[in-house]
């Protein structure tokens, strides 16, 4: 994939333990390779029965990458980073969204790591370096996210991180009770727990979320 035709792939964040580069064609193996089997996907998403179960998984998370980057806008977006410890393999992925991004410049996240490096405190690391993504350099007003009650890792990450409970919904296809929570730009700014993040190449990348000064 060029960084030149498409800047996205020059962004780079990193925290203590983590860094976190935007997905590329050549990062579909290894990510699959690792993909946890406990990991809810879009009950949407085209299956592909005769591949069997974990190609057909697999399949899944190639489709949501190319359709993030074909799909791409400035006013709707979706943008996976993969994890890795420095320099390591894939542990994981964290997704930063921004499904109506120039209407309500309201940001949405999803993630997972692999079972041996939950509870680590790697979730927190890794939301914490795309909201100050989304908060920093991107102009977002919010952040939202949501899930199951069950869930107490997504929600504790989120209410650590300072999100508050909105509201909750039910998911149908499940009929579980989805807790969905919020997080305002002042409040993330304020806490400064972005302060450590590093966030590099951003600059390069700001005219496909449709920022930056025009050139002729
Ligand atoms: C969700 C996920 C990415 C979180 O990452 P993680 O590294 O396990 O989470 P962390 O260790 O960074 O932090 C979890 C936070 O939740 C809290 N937490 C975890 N389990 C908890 C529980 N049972 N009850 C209350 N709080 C809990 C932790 O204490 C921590 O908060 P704290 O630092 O304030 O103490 C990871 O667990 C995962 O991959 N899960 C499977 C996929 C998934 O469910 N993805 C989310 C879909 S919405």
């Amino acid at each position: 994939m060029s960084v030149q035709v498409w800047p996205l792939h020059r962004l780079r964040l990193a925290t203590a333990d983590l860094e976190l580069r935007v997905m590329q064609e050549a990062d579909i193996d290894p990510v699959c390779e690792v993909l946890p089997d406990d990991l809810d996907q879009d009950p949407a998403a085209t299956r592909y029965p005769a591949l069997g179960e974990r190609a057909s998984r697999s399949a899944v998370v190639a489709q949501e990458y190319w359709r993030a980057m074909g799909t791409w806008s400035p006013a709707r977006w979706a943008l996976p980073f993969v994890v890795r410890r420095r320099d390591g393999e894939p542990i994981g992925l964290q997704w930063l969204e921004g499904p109506d991004f120039s209407a309500d410049l309201v940001v949405d996240s999803a993630s997972w790591l692999v079972p041996t490096a939950r509870g680590l405190g790697l979730g927190k690391q890794m939301r914490t370096a795309v909201l100050e993504l989304a908060f920093r350099h991107l102009g977002a007003a919010a952040a939202i996210s949501s899930a199951v009650l069950a869930n107490a890792s997504s929600l504790g990450v989120s209410r650590s991180l300072g999100y508050r409970d909105t509201h909750t919904s039910v998911l149908e296809h499940r009929g579980e009770t989805l807790q969905h929570l919020r997080l305002e730009r002042d409040d993330w700014l304020r806490s400064g727990r972005g302060s450590s993040v590093q966030i590099c190449g951003v600059e390069p990348a700001l005219p496909l979320f449709g920022l930056g000064d025009e050139h002729d």
